[in-house]
């Protein structure tokens, strides 16, 4: 059964730094400030040196209750004043400008001195247009915006200032908001906790030119990995190859075999609170693996397999009564009966059944899912992998308690 959405929880004892950069969307920033001053955040708004001119700092001063900052000499603050004790830091609308300067870890203005400053979830809201947000460099700077640490929303694709339509227009501010108050109510939930994700295929060797994988591509476990350390859990990623680059807020080990995996997983399971296995583990591999390459005349007809072990059952076997495992199944059918098999078989608190298919699943950035526990399940129908993500942090939490 699909549940009623929640209700909207006020946010008590939170402070946040909305940076406002030149943009026309900027004027969507004062309805953002409005909508976090109704839930009880406390906002210091931080124009840009052109936002004024795409919207009056009299408009922030009446919303929040605070003169925007625009200049950090002139006003008598400094970078460090305004971050001690700052919650979040939210750049709505953030330009291709404002991205690249943080992406080079520039601080010449308010906003990218702040952040430089910042020890805090630092939240990005892009809003540009679409060949700007396609350029190469607004590209490479987004994915290392990533991978630094900072959390982006969107940008969404829709009608765009400039008169085009596409990608580039910033989110809704209410993704925004729920993804702003989501962060400041869970970003030190997970402290103290230790974590341990798996993710991507694994690849078996016939030769080194040869071997057998799978499709998967490794975005889930990554998505899955970030939201724990975003939520302060200190965070283990063992990946197999995958084009994506970890968020340096994990700590990676990259591996190739199912071999390798089981190693590394028990290795890490040893000490973690929980292992979430998103990982698509080759059931099977050579007989054996050639040092040479095997020249095409010289490979038989038929080739001998062998079974891998079964990493999640092995740990669902020695797992303690505090440790918990959540494991995924990937089915093109019977999600619902695949699951529970599989979740009773490996002794799980949990299992994520997904949807695949050719041309579905695997590669592709949301994916049918439905949650399996021996008591019940919760279907989440289509979802994006970090919205399925952020589900699976949650029920991790409700297990760990
Ligand atoms: N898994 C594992 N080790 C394996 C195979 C799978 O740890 N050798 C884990 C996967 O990472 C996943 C869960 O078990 O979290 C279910 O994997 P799946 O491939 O769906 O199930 P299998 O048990 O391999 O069953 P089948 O392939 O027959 O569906």
């Amino acid at each position: 059964m699909r549940e009623a959405p929640r209700p909207k929880l006020p946010v008590t004892d939170k402070r946040i730094a909305l940076g406002v950069s030149g943009s026309i969307a900027a004027y969507k920033a004062a309805e953002l400030a409005r909508r976090f001053v109704k839930r009880g955040v406390e906002v210091q708004a931080v124009f840009s040196r052109s936002a004024p001119n795409f919207i009056g700092p009299a408009t922030f001063s009446g919303i929040t209750g605070r003169e925007p900052i625009r200049d950090l000499a002139g006003a008598g603050f400094t970078h460090l004043d305004i971050t001690r004790g700052l919650d979040a830091l939210v750049i709505a609308p953030a330009t291709a400008n404002i991205i690249a300067k943080l992406a080079a870890g520039i601080a010449d203005c308010t906003i990218s001195t702040i952040v430089a400053a910042a020890d805090c979830p630092v939240i990005i809201c892009p809003a540009m247009n679409e060949s700007m947000w396609f350029s190469g460099a607004n590209q490479r700077n987004i994915e290392t915006l990533r991978v630094l640490g900072y959390e982006l929303v969107g940008p969404g694709k829709g009608d765009l200032a400039c008169g085009d339509a596409g990608w580039g227009r910033m989110a809704d501010v209410a993704e925004i908001e729920e993804v702003v108050v989501g962060r400041l109510q869970t970003a030190d939930r997970f402290a103290g906790r230790r974590f341990v994700v798996t993710a991507g295929p694994t690849r078996e060797y016939l030769d080194p030119v040869r071997f057998l994988s799978n499709p998967a591509s490794g975005k889930t476990g990554y998505a899955v990995a970030e939201e724990l350390a975003r939520r302060g859990g200190e965070t283990v990623l063992i990946s197999g190859p995958t084009h994506l680059r970890p968020s340096g807020l994990v700590r990676f080990v990259q591996i190739e075999t199912a071999e390798q995996m089981r190693d590394s997983a028990k290795r890490h399971f040893a000490d973690a609170d929980a292992l979430v296995m998103t990982a698509a583990v080759s059931d099977h591999r050579f007989g054996s693996t050639a040092s040479a390459k095997i020249e095409k005349d010289s490979l038989p007809e038929s080739i001998q397999l062998e079974r891998n072990a079964d990493i999640l059952a092995e740990l669902g076997a020695i797992k303690t009564d505090t440790q918990v495992l959540i494991g995924f199944a990937a089915q093109t059918e019977g999600l619902a009966a695949a699951g529970h098999r599989k979740l009773a078989a490996k002794n799980l608190d949990m299992i994520v059944a997904t949807k695949v298919g050719f041309g579905e699943g695997f590669a592709a950035d949301d994916i049918e899912a439905l949650l399996v526990r021996a008591e019940d399940e919760r279907e989440l129908g289509r979802i994006s992998k970090r919205a399925l993500a952020s589900t699976v942090a949650d029920e991790l939490e409700a297990l760990l308690s």
